[in-house]
């Protein structure tokens, strides 16, 4: 089977079909995952805190995502690998250039990075030296200390139409995907119809063309109460493969995420 490709995803939006995203950070769960066929690995800033132990993302480095990407890239030849811009790694465009070619060098096909309108600059210069960009809206976690903790976004009227408004600007300046975190389904049926670019969600709900979760949830392995956007995938499978089978196969036959997986207005 052929490494699964930007032009994968499209064709799933296109023909509205699902695909599945997990993160992993190493060879050994990525392979496991790229067997099991989900279609994309992100080697998410979420390292920081399901292998670091951070209470959030922002210590994550540039050097830290691009070793864990070349770990990934080695052992996971069939899923499309997207790179998570850890915080304040692309403040300028000296330093967004830098940075994007370090995780691309480590193999990644993709680069995710969090943010809005003030994403512009960075999609053109990436989109000028053929680098494939995934804005992340909604819940951006690097955002924490400004959101006041890990909350769902877009449930005023008013900060759902900035973020329907945000997702078209990014769409149309040329952003490849888009990355929907804990919002209300109601956003994203909005943002599904402004867009025409694969919409990934996390806690958005099953409109979303793919949808991604963090391993460590999916596994049932977060220390603490989980999200209500997570379903443990290994309290109902005998192996981490069967797992992520199982994940996949949930995607793809639109039962997850379900009704309790979602956030109301
Ligand atoms: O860093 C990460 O793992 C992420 C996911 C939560 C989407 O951004």
């Amino acid at each position: 089977m052929s490494q699964v490709t930007l032009t994968d995803l499209q064709k799933h939006r296109e023909n509205n079909t699902k695909f599945s995203m997990v993160t992993a950070y190493d060879a050994c769960f990525s392979s496991l995952a790229s067997n099991a066929g989900i279609d994309s690995i992100l080697v998410g800033d979420s390292l920081g805190m399901v292998l670091q132990g951070h209470s959030n993302t922002l210590p994550v480095t540039i050097q830290d995502i691009a070793y864990h990407t070349a770990c990934v890239v080695a052992a996971a030849p069939k899923s499309m690998i997207i790179s998570d811009m850890p915080f304040m790694a692309a403040a300028t465009m000296q330093e967004a250039t830098i940075a994007a070619r370090a995780l691309s060098q480590a193999g990644a096909q993709m680069i995710k990075i969090e943010g809005g309108k003030n994403l512009l600059d960075l999609i053109k210069l990436y989109q000028d030296h053929g680098v494939a960009t995934c804005c992340h809206l909604g819940l951006t976690p690097q955002f924490v200390h400004r959101f006041g903790g890990y909350k769902v976004q877009g449930k005023t009227q008013e900060a759902a139409d900035r973020l329907v408004e945000t997702a078209e600007i990014l769409n149309k300046a040329g952003s490849d995907v888009i990355l929907l975190e804990c919002v209300p389904n109601s956003v994203t049926e909005r943002i599904m119809k402004v867009t025409n670019i694969p919409v990934v969600g996390i806690g958005a709900g099953p409109l979303c063309t793919g949808q991604v979760l963090v391993m460590h949830d999916l596994l049932g392995i977060t220390p603490g109460n989980p999200a209500r956007f997570v379903r443990n995938f290994m309290a109902e499978n005998k192996s981490i493969q069967e797992a992520f089978r199982a994940y996949d196969r949930a995607i793809k036959d639109g039962s997850f995420p379900a009704m309790e997986h979602c956030f109301a207005d």
